[in-house]
C-alpha cells in the first residue's frame, strides 16, 4: 500500500484529545500546506486563525462543543471578494478552496501523527464577533489539532461508507 493510501484509510475523526501542546515547527508545517494547497484560478482567499491560548479555546468552545480537549484549532475561513467566481452564474469557490485547504490541514496533521476532526457544528455569527472577523471573511471550519488520548478509537459509524456501485450517478 502506498503511503497516501496507509494515510487516508488510517485517518479518522479524533473526539478525544490529550493536553500535550503541539509543536511550534509541526504547526508551522501545517500552515505551510495550507499556503500551497490549490485554490480556483490560484486566487488564494483562505485565510487561517491559530487558536492555542486558552482565552482562544474558551471562545472556540463558546462556538462549539466539539473541540473535544484539543489545544490547538485551526479556524480555516476564506475572503469573499477574493474567491473566484464562476461567470456562468456568479457561483464563488469559496467553500471549495476552504474545504481543500481543510483537508490538507486534516491529512498533514495525520501525517505528522496528531489527530484532527473536522468542524462544521458552530455558531458563525459568534465565531465572526468573538474572533473580529472583519466583513466578507466567512468561516467554513474550525479543525481541533492534537494528540489522541490514550483509547481514543474511531466514531462507531466510521466504517460506514457507501460502495463504488452507490456512489456512481
Ligand atoms: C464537512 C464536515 C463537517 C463535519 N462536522 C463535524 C462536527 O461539527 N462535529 C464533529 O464531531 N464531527 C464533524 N465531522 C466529522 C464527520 O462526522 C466524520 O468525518 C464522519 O462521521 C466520518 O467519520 P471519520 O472521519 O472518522 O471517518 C465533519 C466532517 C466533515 C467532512
Amino acid at each position: 500500500m502506498s503511503t497516501f493510501n496507509e494515510l487516508v484509510t488510517t485517518r479518522y475523526s479524533v473526539r478525544r484529545f490529550n493536553s500535550i501542546p503541539v509543536e511550534e515547527d509541526k504547526v508551522h508545517s501545517l500552515l505551510e500546506l495550507a499556503r500551497i494547497a490549490p485554490t480556483a484560478h490560484n486566487l488564494q482567499p483562505q485565510r487561517i486563525k491559530v487558536l492555542s491560548t486558552p482565552e482562544e479555546l474558551e471562545m472556540v468552545d463558546e462556538c462549539t462543543p466539539c473541540r473535544q480537549g484539543a489545544q490547538l484549532v485551526f479556524l480555516v475561513c476564506y475572503e469573499q471578494g477574493a474567491a473566484w467566481e464562476r461567470p456562468f452564474d456568479g457561483q464563488h469557490s469559496g467553500w471549495v478552496d476552504a474545504s481543500i485547504i481543510t483537508t490538507y490541514l486534516m491529512l498533514g496533521a495525520q501525517d505528522l501523527g496528531l489527530g484532527s476532526c473536522w468542524v462544521m457544528y458552530f455558531d458563525p455569527e459568534k465565531t465572526t464577533r468573538l474572533f473580529e472577523l472583519k466583513e466578507g471573511v466567512v468561516p467554513v471550519a474550525f479543525l481541533p489539532v492534537g494528540y489522541a488520548a490514550e483509547g481514543s478509537v474511531p466514531g462507531p459509524r466510521h466504517t460506514e461508507r457507501v460502495s463504488i456501485e452507490e456512489l456512481l450517478l
